[in-house]
């Protein structure tokens, strides 16, 4: 594997993790034979033995046509719809990889909030360029994209024709049903599916990912490769030899010395959107009845210049899981300086990534001194096959976790409460009643 889990630095004794091992054996057991709650959406699973292989090829002729007929891709879509794709275009090209063109075209995300200057801008970044659109939405009647959707197509439609527009609208949607499957159909966009059984949050290698990552330039032939790697070797159903039930039963012993938070620090900033991504599937899976450990995502050292404070001396609430990567792209070194205002020559010809491992060792202990336990996570480097790789890690050690906490992972029934208040204010019909009720709220 070119992941590796380390729990060195967790202070658990022997008997702690065995005293867990039969509940991750069971949570194990009851998802890969498929009878836990939410079994039906457990498309993800055996996904890289099962996708649509006539699909996959369809979604790399697509990223070929976009790269043929525009600089740059709008991606459209929230939650599970955008997270995957952006997490693994950084992760794979970087924080800078929409300005190095080095591969691919650029990719910008909209639909996931409401804002105009946000939107705006990307108008402004596209500029005069060709642009092509992928809307992304199972429902295809979510505020967020469907309002950056309206404002995109109107764009193309002016550019275009509506004829060149349609040329250029990739729709990503439910098989056969939703307002935007519906309006695909009627306009004649071409249509890539989000899988039945696959919820937004594990959806990021079905088209739903794959066609925005293939754009971009990624190998996605790679990302589904890793993928299987690691469907295969997390198949062990012994306990200690499966990084997937260890990893899962090492946060549910966290939650049981009262740690109530989660924290996945990176050292390297093009894991940010995986934080991002990570968050989601975290918190949606887990996060209810009552339950759940709070996820949060860190960037070292950056950040131990702002929550390093909390994280060393705050409420000892928060355990942390570090994702190291041990290859970087490229090799930097510091000079030497005569003058040595800055007295930092006694790192003079030390690379970049040795300086980044010693920050992280050292906080590492500092943080475990400190009372915050710390998992670590080492990835050989970021590419394509360990993105596919780490992807799968994760969503098989959430779903056993969500088991062992007596969740089903696989609903969010409490992401619809913001949505109804907003649709009642913003007078959506049928909400008439609550529009009232609220307003009065908002008033007093
Ligand atoms: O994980 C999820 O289910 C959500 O984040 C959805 O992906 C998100 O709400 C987008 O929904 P839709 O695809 O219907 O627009």
């Amino acid at each position: 594997m070119s992941i590796k889990l380390n729990y060195e630095n967790v202070g658990l004794r022997d008997h702690e993790l065995e005293y867990v091992r039969p509940l991750a054996e069971a949570a194990f057991g009851t998802l890969t034979r498929h009878t836990g709650p939410g079994h039906e959406m457990l498309g993800w699973l055996e996904l890289p033995y099962t996708y649509d292989k006539e699909e996959f090829a369809r979604i790399k002729a697509a990223a070929k046509r976009i790269q043929e007929q525009s600089q740059v891709l709008v991606v459209i879509g929230i939650g599970g719809s955008y997270l995957g794709a952006r997490a693994g275009l950084e992760f794979v090209k970087g924080p800078f990889g929409n300005q190095l063109r080095e591969k691919g075209v650029e990719v910008y995300f909209a639909g996931s909030n409401l804002s105009a200057d946000y939107m705006q801008d990307i108008l402004n970044i596209i500029g005069e360029r060709d642009f092509s659109v992928n809307v992304i939405s199972k429902s295809g009647t979510t505020t967020e994209p469907a309002a950056a959707f309206r404002i995109f197509r109107a764009e193309l439609e002016r550019r275009y024709g509506i004829s060149g527009a349609r040329d250029r609208i990739y729709a990503t949607t439910d098989r056969t049903k939703g307002a935007l499957r519906e309006m695909a159909e009627q306009k004649g966009y071409k249509t890539f599916v989000v899988p039945d059984n696959i919820g937004g949050r594990f959806s990021c290698l079905s088209a739903v990912g794959l066609l925005p990552m293939a754009a971009g330039g990624m190998d996605i032939d790679r990302v589904m490769e890793g993928c299987l790697h690691s469907c295969e070797v997390y198949e062990n159903p012994n306990f200690l030899g499966n990084d997937v039930m260890l990893y899962a039963a090492l946060r549910f012993l966290m939650l049981m010395k009262g740690k109530r938070v989660e924290l996945l620090a990176s050292y390297e900033p093009a894991l940010t959107m995986f934080g991002e991504w990570y968050k989601q599937l975290m918190a949606e899976s887990e996060g209810k009845d009552g339950k759940g450990l709070f996820p949060v995502s860190a960037n070292f050292t950056t950040d131990l210049h702002s929550i390093g404070q909390f994280i060393q001396d705050g409420s000892r609430i928060m355990f942390e899981t570090v994702l190291w990567v041990e290859h970087t792209r490229h090799t930097l070194t510091i000079p030497n300086d005569p003058v040595n205002a800055d007295g930092l020559n006694f790192a003079a010809g030390v690379s970049l990534q040795e300086m980044n491992e010693k920050a992280m060792k050292g906080t590492l202990l500092a943080h475990v001194d400190g009372g915050a336990p710390n998992l670590i996570i080492t990835l050989d480097r970021l590419d394509d096959y360990t993105f596919g790789e780490l992807v799968y890690f994760f969503w098989k050690s959430l779903a056993v976790s969500g088991y062992m906490i007596g969740v089903n992972p696989f609903d969010q029934p409490g992401v619809e409460a913001y949505k109804k208040n907003m649709f009642a204010l913003l007078g959506k019909p049928g909400y008439e009643n609550m529009q009232e009720a609220l307003e009065a709220r908002l008033k007093s």
